[in-house]
């Protein structure tokens, strides 16, 4: 997934311009910036990449999140339902909020399954937060009508999915209120940055605001401008933003390279009877950003993964036993491992995770290899490399 393997002339020229007048801050110095304006264009232009009314960039995926749920009203003991298998980053910008993350099992889409969300639904529950895992998405209409019965703000982190798609709709854009990463290692790259989408006015309106301590952006002068509601600092720096700048314009080339990529390693391995794809809903494109499979058990795809490590194929993971992905080693979580006290609902409302089992996650996650997509790899690197993954799995199963 990384955008940062074909970085070129075009990202050295964004900076380039932002180094040049020396303003680094998205907001004011409208005098010194000489018509700079990298985060503001890097919005317009994701708004047109995800056909979507708003973007408000902040600083990271995880603040995007927090900014999300924040703008739609979600805080303090409100339940929000999330799948087990995401990065750390999920629950973090939920527990930011003081409201309560209620894992539930994925199913075969590795996302949420959407028996599992009806199921923990509550007088408490606020939103419903589905996570678009490793370039591909869930059963959006199925989500996408529970919330709407039960009155749920429906979330779409879809960090790891930019370029995907649902029924002609850009992954990202499709719920309520849609949050992306532009992180180091993500299809796109502004470094550190994040992206915040919805066509929600009122929502879009607190993102604004709540990522630039609470400032209502109105008029030239930022020393007069009121606070509607109290916020914080997410913003993206002009620097980042000119990086993705760089980076957006590219999107589509780097999809092309990915599908490429994918579709040849997926070949090699569809002519092993024993190995089967992930779920990708009816009306769904992924990203390419990943391709992931299963193994008949967790045995053997535990062995799968320690010979692909030592045999020279990087960047394909076991999340079952990784520590960053998968509910199984958040030990800290659930622990409540904390700096600074946690609040008496929280702490009450994760006390379910010390006994929960999930089965069905287990069962999904134990058998998934997920490979990265690069983008640097040569033709004949790929099919290579295809070539010796599907022989060290026949060797295996
Ligand atoms: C699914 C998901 N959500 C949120 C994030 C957080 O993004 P960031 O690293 O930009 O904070 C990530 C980052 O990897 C992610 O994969």
């Amino acid at each position: 997934m990384p955008g940062f393997e074909l970085f070129g002339d075009l990202e050295r020229k964004e900076v380039n311009d932002v180094l040049d007048n020396g303003v680094l801050m998205r907001y004011g110095f409208d005098a010194m910036r000489k018509g700079h304006w990298k985060a503001k264009e890097l919005e317009s232009e994701l708004s047109k990449v995800f056909n979507s009314k708003h973007v408000q960039l902040v600083s990271s995926g995880t603040a995007a999140v927090s900014v999300a749920l924040a703008s739609a009203g979600i805080g303090a003991g409100d339940e929000v339902i999330m799948p087990t298998f995401t990065f750390v980053a999920s629950f973090e910008a939920i527990m930011m909020l003081g409201a309560i993350p209620v894992l539930v099992d994925i199913d075969d889409t590795l996302t949420l399954d959407p028996e599992a969300v009806k199921n923990a639904i509550t007088s408490k529950t606020k939103a419903v937060m589905v996570v678009q895992m490793c370039g591909s998405m869930g059963n959006m209409d199925a989500l996408s009508s529970i919330c709407d019965k039960h009155n749920l703000v429906f979330v779409e982190d879809a960090c790891q999915a930019i370029g995907g798609s649902y029924k002609g709709k850009a992954l990202g854009s499709i719920a309520d209120v849609g949050c992306f990463s532009f992180d180091f290692v993500k299809t796109i790259t502004c470094g550190e940055g994040g992206a915040v989408v919805t066509n929600n006015e009122n929502y879009y309106t607190n993102a604004d605001h709540y990522s630039d301590h609470g400032h209502d952006h109105i008029g030239k002068d930022r020393g007069a401008e009121t606070h509607p509601n109290l916020g914080y600092n997410f913003r993206i720096s002009e620097l980042n933003a000119a990086v993705g700048l760089a980076q957006v314009k590219r999107l589509p080339e780097f999809i092309e390279i990915q599908k490429k990529n994918y579709s040849i390693i997926r070949e090699a391995l569809s002519e092993i009877q024993d190995v089967t794809f992930r779920t990708v809903p009816d009306g769904g494109v992924e990203s390419y950003a990943f391709l992931n499979f299963f193994l008949p058990d967790l045995e053997k795809a535990r062995k799968v993964s320690e010979a692909f490590k030592t045999n020279g194929i990087d960047a394909c993971f076991h999340y079952y036993d990784n520590n960053w992905h998968y509910i199984r080693k958040w030990d800290h979580l659930k622990d409540l491992k904390s700096l600074y006290p946690i609040s008496k609902e929280v702490k009450e409302g994760i006390e379910y995770l010390k006994t929960k089992s999930f089965e069905q996650s287990d069962y999904n996650i134990a058998r998934n290899i997920s490979c990265l997509i690069k983008l640097s790899w040569t033709e004949d690197e790929v099919k290579e490399r295809a070539n010796k993954m599907a022989e060290l799995i026949k060797s295996i199963i």
